[in-house]
Formats: structure tokens, sequence, C-alpha cells
């Protein structure tokens, strides 16, 4: 794969959550505009993503097209549009030979849809994994990494397997990045139907946390935040998303979201935090009552701190650093050392410093909600 692309997690828009197969393209214009608008592209958010659907035919000697109603234009306008506003356009297809939504795969047309798309100028590539008939999901794959790297365009590779093929052992050398799960819903702890939610997806990805680090990021899917749950619901699943070190990519419709849903996605020292240049995947250092107690190191020392409250009703909890969150990460073998070292405390919600680790203090969570540090050394 292409090296030094995606050194933090990527950042962007996808259409799959909010819009599913209604994707056109002067939705998708709009959606660019919008992101240039509300500053979302300026707080890292360059990657705008169409998911399945964008697809017309094969032509007759093989070159995959778009559809020709829906994108009139067609797709190197659309990128051309996307670039000229600073930003990174990407496209999805299927290793199989149907896309989930019965569009054309890429099977057996992978070098061909590789030139296709460099043509075109895509610089990201979502391939899922619809067809199980296909045997060998690494071989499959390599394929299209493959193709990829043979267009010498630097187009960042999103495997969509779901984790159920060894993925753990092959992703990190095939793809950028790796969905670790199926697909996410809006729902924060239990979804009427087949999407995950929130806290099935970070109790998931968090057995993956070992295969994480720059240009190789598990993906726990894309943001949901905007799309219905509750306010305390979107700051839960946002601050996990940071703390884990997952892509952002943004699942909502940007063209009209409340100021409140704005102040999550763009508040920068939680972005910070999930791109902090030392790429590590937080870990859970306790779990217990339905609070999880997470830590993240960043770089010069410092270390990005979240309580979560998985329950419906708001905890009160004394916070003793050196006696409860002594601890050694056997992964980065980055110790918290609270007995000699005094941290500085900077809220992240609510974007004020806040003391410091040198004693205990006792907190709210409110229900269904996390408080969230920065540790500064
Ligand atoms: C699969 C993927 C989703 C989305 C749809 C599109 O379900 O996991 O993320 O891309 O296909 O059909």
């Amino acid at each position: 794969k292409q090296e030094g692309l995606v050194m933090t997690p990527p950042m962007g828009w996808n259409s799959w959550n909010k819009f599913h197969t209604d994707i056109d393209e002067e939705k998708i214009k709009g959606i660019v505009d919008a992101l240039v608008e509300t500053g979302l592209r300026d707080a890292g958010y360059i990657y705008v993503n169409l998911d399945d659907a964008w697809h017309g035919k094969r032509d007759s000697l093989g070159w995959i097209q778009c559809d020709p109603v829906r994108f009139p234009s067609g797709m190197k306008a659309l990128a051309d549009y996307v670039h000229s506003k600073g930003m990174k356009f990407g496209v999805y297809s299927d290793a199989g030979e149907q896309t989930c939504a019965m569009y054309p795969g890429s099977r057996g047309h992978e070098y061909q849809d590789a030139i296709q798309y460099a043509k075109w100028g895509v610089d990201y590539l979502k391939f899922d994994w619809f067809r199980q008939d296909l045997v060998g999901a690494e071989g499959a794959y390599t394929l299209m990494r493959d193709a990829l790297y043979s267009t010498g365009r630097p187009i960042v590779f999103s495997i969509c397997e779901w984790g159920e093929n060894g993925t753990r052992k092959w992703a990190p050398r095939t793809g950028h990045l790796w969905r670790t799960g199926g697909d996410i819903g809006a729902y924060f702890s239990e979804s009427p139907c087949h999407e995950k939610p929130i806290l099935w997806c970070i109790e998931n990805n968090n057995t993956y946390r070992e295969c994480a680090g720059p240009n190789a990021w598990n993906d726990p899917d894309n943001l949901e935040v905007g799309n219905g749950m509750s306010i305390n619901q979107d700051r839960a699943h946002f601050s996990l998303w940071c703390m884990m070190a997952a892509p952002l990519i943004l699942g909502n419709d940007v063209r009209n979201m409340t100021p409140e849903v704005l102040a999550i996605v763009s508040n920068r020292e939680a972005i910070a935090i999930d791109q902090d240049s030392l790429g590590i995947q937080g870990l859970r250092v306790k779990n217990e009552n339905g609070l999880q107690y997470w830590f993240k190191p960043l770089m010069n020392g410092d270390w990005a701190f979240c309580v979560l409250n998985t329950n419906k009703i708001p905890a009160q909890i004394t916070l003793d650093w050196s006696k409860d969150f002594n601890f050694t990460d056997e992964l980065s073998r980055r110790s918290t050392d609270f007995s000699n070292i005094t941290y500085g405390i900077r809220n992240i919600w609510t974007g004020k410093n806040d003391g410091k680790t040198d004693k205990a203090r006792t907190i709210t969570v409110p229900g269904e909600d996390v408080v969230m540090y920065r540790l500064i050394r």
C-alpha cells in the first residue's frame, strides 16, 4: 500500500449513514459547500466520500461509468469540484460482482477500475465485501491494493469486510483502515435492527487495539453524530471515537445541523486527541458498574482521559489519580506515574482548565455521557 498517506486517522464525510442510496451531484456539491462554510473542512474534515449507488453501467470495453441521470456532469467534474475547494474525493466499490445495493462491483475489473478512479482524480476507495462466494478476503483485498498502488496515484484504501476473515492478521499491511464490525446505526445502547449500536462498536473495536498505528487504523464505522441520538449520546460517541483514534468520517447532513451538533464535531481539542501523531489507540483501564475509564497516550507525555457513563442515570465518582490510575500501558510502554508526575487538567467539553492531578476530585458524569480531559505534562 501507499506509505505515508494517513499518518493520523482520516477525517471527512461519507454519504451512507444519512442518505443511503439517495445521492446525486447537486446534493454532494451542497455538502462540499457546507463543509467549507461551517469551518469543518478547516477543522480537518477533508475527504468527501461517495458510498454505494453512484454507479451506472460498464461501457462496452468494461470501463465503469457513473449514473448519468444522478451525476450528469460525470465523476471527473465532481472530483474537480471537490479539489477546487481544497478537499479530497472518495468513491466506493466492492470486491465481488455486485455491491451491497446491487450496483456493479469490481471483481474481474480491479486494475481497470483503479485506472478509471485515478483518471477521475479519486483519492480514497472504500472497498466492500458483499459477495460471500468469493474465497479469500485477503487475496481479494491484496489484489485491489496492488491495483491502486500500480496507478501511482495516492489513494487511501479503506477495507470494508467487517472483521470476519482473519482481518487483524492481514489488513494492517493491506489497507489504510479496515472496518472492525458490521454497520453502525444511530442507536446508543440497543438497536431495533441489524445496525450496531455505539456501545457495541466500542466494545468490538477495542479488541483490535494492537492492530492500529500511523497509516493503519481500526475503523468502527462512520459517525452517527447528528443523526438522531440525544446530544449527550452524540458527545459520548464522538469522544470515544477520538479516544480510539478512529477515523472521523461524518455521516450526517452537514447542510442542516444544529449548533450543538456542529460544536461537537468541530471541537478542536477533541479532534487533536484523535489526531495525535503518536497514533496509539486508547485503552480501557477499568470497566465497572457501567462506567468505563479510558486513557490514550499522547505526544509530549500528555494523556487523554475519558469516563464514559453507559448508565441512563448520572454517576458521582471520585477520581483519585495515584491510587486508582497508576499503570503502565504494555503496548506503548508509557506509564501514567501519577505518584511522581502532576498533570494539569484541561476539560475538553467545557474548554476550561480545571486544576491538577495532585489531589482526588469528585465529579458527576451525566447519564450516557462523558467527562473528557487532556492531562497536560
Ligand atoms: C455495507 C457497508 C456499509 C455501506 C453499505 C452500502 O453494508 O458495510 O458501510 O457501504 O454496504 O451498500
